[in-house]
């Protein structure tokens, strides 16, 4: 049932009873800017609430959002949950009109946001990660970049990948990994898929670290959506490389895995 949500209190009494709130109602409440690119770089209420249902019941309470942009994800998920959210974004616009969100809804004691990059952040203080594929932008056409205020490059996207790689290497058993429209890069066949769903312009999949190491192989995970288009491993697309492995749903691939090449 859709509710005509109107005003804080309306969206906040929707969201938690399970019901329903379009993403124009939740998007009045950025500014004129980020809610024109709402649709393209933030994820839908809908998306932002199953994932903080799916990550309560696997029993995750402290989830880091690499790239947090206007908090959407963190304040949606604080209102649905119990769990708390810290946005790393390296924005300080983002950062200062997603506090002012979490304040607004009253959930900024579990939605809060740190100014950075991915060098600052204290990665063992969390037990789940959730990527809206952060680093795409850095090799998408300049026309699609958010805005101007920080620097893009392909040298940068292969950087933040190899970094997000370490720690998914170095994360506990039991940790979580929730991506939206993917993470952009290898995920250590330590993690398996446990959940996947695809919602709204993109799919949903929830990881979970099964083991604590990789067996020699690496997931990647594919998109056949073309709202966002996906920053995937150039490596692993090579004709010279084959996927040994593969999920798929009732849509077509949702991961292929290959074989870490040799060094
Ligand atoms: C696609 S948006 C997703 C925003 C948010 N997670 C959501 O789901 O609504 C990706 C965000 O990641 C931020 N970002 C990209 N690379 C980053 C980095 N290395 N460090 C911090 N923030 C980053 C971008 O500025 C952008 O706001």
């Amino acid at each position: 049932m859709m509710y005509a949500a109107r005003n804080t209190e309306q969206i906040l009494q929707t969201l938690r009873c399970g019901g329903e709130v379009e993403d124009e109602d939740f998007d009045a409440y950025l500014p004129p800017g980020p809610r024109l690119a709402s649709r393209q770089y933030w994820t839908p209420v809908a998306v932002a609430s199953l994932a903080a249902q799916w990550l309560s019941r696997a029993g995750a309470r402290h989830v880091l959002d690499v790239g947090s942009g206007c908090g959407k994800l963190c304040v949606v998920g604080a209102i649905v949950s119990e769990l708390a959210f810290v946005g790393l974004e390296h924005r300080l616009n983002l950062v200062r009109i997603a506090r002012k969100l979490a304040h607004r809804f009253g959930v900024d004691d579990r939605a809060t946001f740190r100014h950075g990059a991915l060098v600052d952040v204290p990665f063992e203080e969390f037990d789940a990660l959730y990527f809206y594929n952060p680093f795409g932008e850095n090799v998408f056409a300049e026309a699609e970049h958010l805005d101007t205020n920080v620097a893009l490059t392909p040298e940068r996207f292969q950087d933040d990948i190899r970094l997000m790689e370490a720690v998914l290497e170095r994360m506990p058993v039991g940790s979580r990994i929730v991506s939206y429209h993917g993470f952009g890069g290898r995920i250590p066949d330590a993690y398996e898929l446990t959940c996947s769903e695809r919602a709204r312009t993109g799919t949903l999949r929830l990881w979970t670290k099964m083991r604590r190491q990789a067996q020699g192989c690496y997931w990647v995970e594919r998109e056949n959506t073309a709202a966002f288009r996906d920053a995937q491993d150039q490596e692993a697309l090579s004709a010279a490389r084959r996927p040994v492995d593969a999920i798929k749903d009732n849509v077509g691939v949702l991961a292929e895995k290959y074989v870490y090449p040799s060094q």
